[in-house]
């Protein structure tokens, strides 16, 4: 339950490994959160940021879960549950493939597999996690969407395309639980210099994992339902999305 404060006090991760991911927990410990249930398919990778929350003070527990893994999702979250031993206040979906767009126009096979990793997966994961935050009646789901998914890009559109599903669906979620007290906050980065872009160009306005953590943490004590990062993409995105198209085509190949 979140205290008195509104500081959240047991935190479950999906996708334990993330660079977000891990700097929310990072920007979370400090504040009060005591138990942290890191979830992912790779331990190994999960393990240094396990070190790092535990030196900050918290009890940090490793559980498996896999994103394309559809059958496994409900035991996944229910090993989740139990490894905290008691009510989760916060969830964050981490988890996210960028892909090489030229790769995924020439292997469909792959961009259906992104597709399932970024969406569809999420979707069972998310259904099981609302359930368990509606027995509680009370918690807050972060789901990590992107600029990307505002406005389609010939450039990542693949990418693009599962985090606007994504995002719409974490808006519908919202809808459903909001009556349960539980609140979902969906968070719009632009470029995060991460694993995830390691190697690319930076794009205008690029960002870091603490910065998006900043975000989140704001938005949870606010109650803040939507969340650009950094803020700007408010605007930039809301002249973008109603740009004609030749002239979108135009503009979004420079970015
Ligand atoms: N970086 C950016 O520019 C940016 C911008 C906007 C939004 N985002 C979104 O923010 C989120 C976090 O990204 P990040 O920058 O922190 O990237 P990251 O460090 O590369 O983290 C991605 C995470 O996704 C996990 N993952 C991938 N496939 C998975 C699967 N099938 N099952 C479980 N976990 C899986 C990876 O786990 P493994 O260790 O097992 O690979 C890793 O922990 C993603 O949703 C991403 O799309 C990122």
């Amino acid at each position: 339950m979140q205290n008195a404060l509104g500081a959240v006090q047991s935190l479950l991760v999906l996708g334990g490994s993330s660079d977000i991911g891990a700097a929310i927990a990072d920007r979370l410990v400090p504040g009060g959160c005591r138990i942290v249930v890191l979830a992912g398919r790779r331990p190994e990778a999960m393990e240094p940021v396990a070190g790092r929350l535990r030196a900050a003070g918290a009890d940090v527990v490793l559980t498996g879960w896999d994103a394309v893994d559809i059958g496994g999702h409900a035991d996944a979250i229910k090993a989740a549950w139990d490894a905290a031993a008691i009510d989760i206040d916060c969830v964050v979906l981490a988890s996210g493939v960028l892909g090489d767009q030229s790769q995924l126009e020439e292997d469909p096979t792959a961009a259906a597999d992104l597709a399932v990793a970024n969406y569809a997966g999420p979707v069972s994961t998310l259904l099981h996690v609302a359930r368990r935050l509606e027995e509680q009646g009370h918690g807050t789901i972060v789901v990590l969407s992107s600029v990307a998914g505002e406005r389609a890009r010939r450039s990542n559109f693949v990418y693009g395309s599962s985090k606007a599903g994504l995002d719409a669906f974490a808006q519908g979620l919202a809808d459903r639980l909001v009556a349960a007290g539980v609140r979902v906050v969906v968070v719009r980065p632009g470029f995060v210099r991460s694993s995830m872009t390691n190697g690319r160009e930076p794009a205008p306005l690029a960002t870091t994992p603490a910065a998006v953590a900043e975000a989140v943490a704001g938005a949870i004590a606010s109650g803040k339902e939507i969340v650009w990062v950094p803020a700007t993409f408010r605007y930039v995105m809301a002249v973008f999305r109603h740009l004609p198209r030749p002239l979108w085509r135009r503009v979004s190949g420079n970015i």
